[in-house]
């Protein structure tokens, strides 16, 4: 992920929501896990914070980015538990290690971004399967909407208008509609209320489909996978609900069915 323009910046927004992500935490099983791979570590945050948690769990986070990794690499100071590795998801299947459980944090929006969309998370999903352990968990954190989640479609209308309102929205709401239509759908609001935030890296976030893949698509995924969904939450972080409010003058009840974060904890079949 060398185009990233900024990396500091980009590090920064990333960590910044740390303890938000850490509530991944919850859903890692009570006994039985000796190794977690953190798949798209980046300056392994995350990855760290959890092997500071769990100082008898093995972690591994890796990353396309090598800059990201050798951040990370320098940051794991005197932990014996943690390493970082370049590299690609579907590189480790050759390699024996196997893991009891596979994280997905934030990250799999980019891989279908940046990747062959909905094939890359396919893939993505099927790899973690095989690199998990029997009775292991996959967890993913990320942007994850509901196709079918819906505002009254008059209410989304005037919530737009509200969007439309505020000064110099305009040109990002166009440019968004020109890549995934018009946000005139609960789902395509939505997708646009989490998006707007990133105008001072645009050209990046712009295009990048933070919601590609719904809840219902990934329930079918995990299915053909022979996975079993444990748990699946769709919430909204409160600062967000704030600054759309304060933003736009939207309603509690309006923002009623808009979301900003999604958790799905699968498990694989077999015994731990
Ligand atoms: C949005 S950051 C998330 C970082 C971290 N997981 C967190 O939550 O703070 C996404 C990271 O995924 C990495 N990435 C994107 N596609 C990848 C892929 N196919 N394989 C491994 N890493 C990937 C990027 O380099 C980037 O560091």
């Amino acid at each position: 992920m060398d185009s990233i323009n900024n990396p500091q910046l980009y590090l920064e927004r990333m960590s910044k929501p740390l303890q938000e992500k850490l509530k991944i935490a919850r859903f890692l099983p009570e006994s039985g896990v000796k190794k977690i791979l953190d798949v798209g570590c980046a300056d392994g945050t995350v990855t760290l914070a959890l092997a500071d948690m769990y100082p008898e769990v093995d972690l591994v986070g890796i990353d396309l980015s090598g800059e990201f990794v050798k951040i990370a690499q320098d940051r794991i100071g005197e932990r014996k538990n943690v390493r970082f590795e370049k590299g690609f998801l579907r590189e480790r299947l050759a390699n024996p290690e196997r893991f009891d459980v596979v994280l997905f944090c934030s990250v799999l929006h980019e891989f279908y971004s940046y990747g062959e969309g909905i094939s890359t998370i396919v893939k993505a999903l099927a790899d973690a399967h095989e690199i998990l352990n029997p009775g292991g968990t996959l967890i993913i954190r990320d942007m994850i909407l509901y196709n079918y989640a819906s505002q009254s479609p008059l209410w989304v209308k005037k919530m737009r208008e509200k969007v439309i309102a505020k000064e110099g929205i305009l040109p990002l709401l166009t440019d968004f509609e020109s890549y995934f239509g018009r946000a005139d759908s609960t789902k395509n609001l939505n997708h646009f209320l989490l998006k707007y935030l990133y105008a001072d890296n645009w050209e990046r976030e712009g295009r990048e489909n933070y919601v590609p893949v719904s809840f219902e698509e990934y329930d079918q995924i995990l299915g053909l996978l022979g996975m079993q969904v444990l748990f699946q939450r769709s919430s909204t972080i409160p600062y967000l609900k704030s600054k759309w409010q304060a933003d736009f003058d939207l309603t509690e009840a309006e923002l009623e069915s808009f979301r900003s974060t999604g958790i799905i904890v699968a498990e694989k079949l077999g015994k731990r």
